[in-house]
């Protein structure tokens, strides 16, 4: 069956355990699976000799011009502007070339960068907490100044930031961020509290429009990354957790994410930020859930009607020996 011959790609600099429980988890599905690193794509955008007629123009490292038939995304390397542009590029390319993504370019810059997703956030009504991200530094003083006069602190993340790295609290007095420190971008938001004393967040992991799995994340301090020493407790996913985190998935058009979620002084929970490319070794510590099966067996949904449409709709257009 066409199915047992996927050739599915991992898109990976850096593959890791999340890279080996994919590669495990599709070859159970009788899938072809491999690496590729995005700094090993390119466009070649002229006829060759061997394909005078017009190829995709887009060369995927050691597969050359060959598509495959889905393409997971573990990871878009960092770099200079152009070269994070260009990775984007390849990835946008596959999905106008009906390779389905997963997530897509799209899904990606829109959650990489925290400005769009507190928009967007903001826009479909989801809580989150009250945001201000500017470049002015004079603005940016005065929005702080104003949350102070009214009791609250003020969390500054990098722009582009994860893993809880570079994130700044603000009491009041406090010396303001050299704005340089952040490029130039102050993403500012206002400070939860925490319930009660108690030092957690939460991050919930949705797969294709279900919440899968979730976590609490004990902190040490007020960040509750797991890569900042997080102790992370099972919790099960239902109510108002799940409906908030399959909302904001919703709502930035994502195929699976994890999301982060904490109380708000109210009690109730507000989303704080959308990741497109999350980690799962420590939310796996705690949950009998098979976090990298339940991801592969709703990627290969997206896969197979895909495939076979382009097989027909490319039947036409490309000289068969490019079919795959
Ligand atoms: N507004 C906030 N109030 C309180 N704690 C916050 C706030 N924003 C972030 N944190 C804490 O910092 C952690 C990291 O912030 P997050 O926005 O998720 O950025 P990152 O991309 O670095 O994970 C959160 O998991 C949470 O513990
Ligand atoms: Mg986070």
């Amino acid at each position: 069956m066409a199915d047992a011959q996927m050739r599915i790609v991992v898109i990976t600099d850096d593959p890791g355990w999340h890279g080996r429980q994919l590669l495990a988890a599709l070859s159970a599905r009788h899938c072809t699976a491999s690496y590729l690193r995005l700094q090993d794509c390119l466009f070649d955008l002229a006829p060759s000799s061997a394909n005078p007629s017009l190829g995709s123009g887009l060369l995927l490292g050691a597969l050359g011009a060959r598509l495959p038939d889905g393409v997971f995304v573990r990871g878009v390397p960092g770099g200079t502007l152009e070269q994070v542009i260009l990775r984007l590029d390849v990835l946008h390319a596959l999905k106008l070339l009906d390779v389905p993504v997963y997530n897509d370019a799209r899904a990606i810059e829109r959650t990489v960068d925290k400005a769009m997703t507190s928009f967007l956030l903001h826009r479909a009504g989801i809580p989150t907490p009250p945001t201000w991200v500017m470049e002015d530094p004079v603005r940016c003083r005065e929005q702080i100044a104003r949350e102070w006069a009214l009791g609250h602190e003020v969390v500054c993340k990098p722009l582009f930031g994860s893993q809880g790295d570079g994130l700044l609290r603000l009491a009041p007095g406090m010396p303001l961020p050299d704005l340089a420190a952040y490029q130039g971008v102050a993403y500012l938001q206002r400070f939860l509290p925490g319930q009660g004393g108690i030092n957690r967040d939460f991050r919930v992991f949705v797969i294709g429009g279900r919440a899968d799995c979730a976590m609490a994340r004990y902190g040490q301090g007020w960040i509750h990354n797991v890569a900042q020493g997080a102790r992370c407790e099972a919790v099960r996913v239902s109510g108002e957790l799940a409906e908030l985190a399959l909302a904001a998935v919703k709502a930035l058009d994502m195929d699976y994410a994890g999301v982060d979620l904490m109380a708000g002084p109210d009690g109730r929970l507000q989303v704080l930020e959308v990741n497109s490319v999350p980690a799962w070794h420590g939310l796996q510590s705690v949950t009998p859930h098979r976090i990298a099966e339940h991801l592969v067996e709703d990627f290969l949904t997206r896969c197979v009607l895909p495939a076979h449409t382009r097989r027909i709709a490319l039947a036409g257009r490309w000289p068969s020996h490019e079919l795959h």
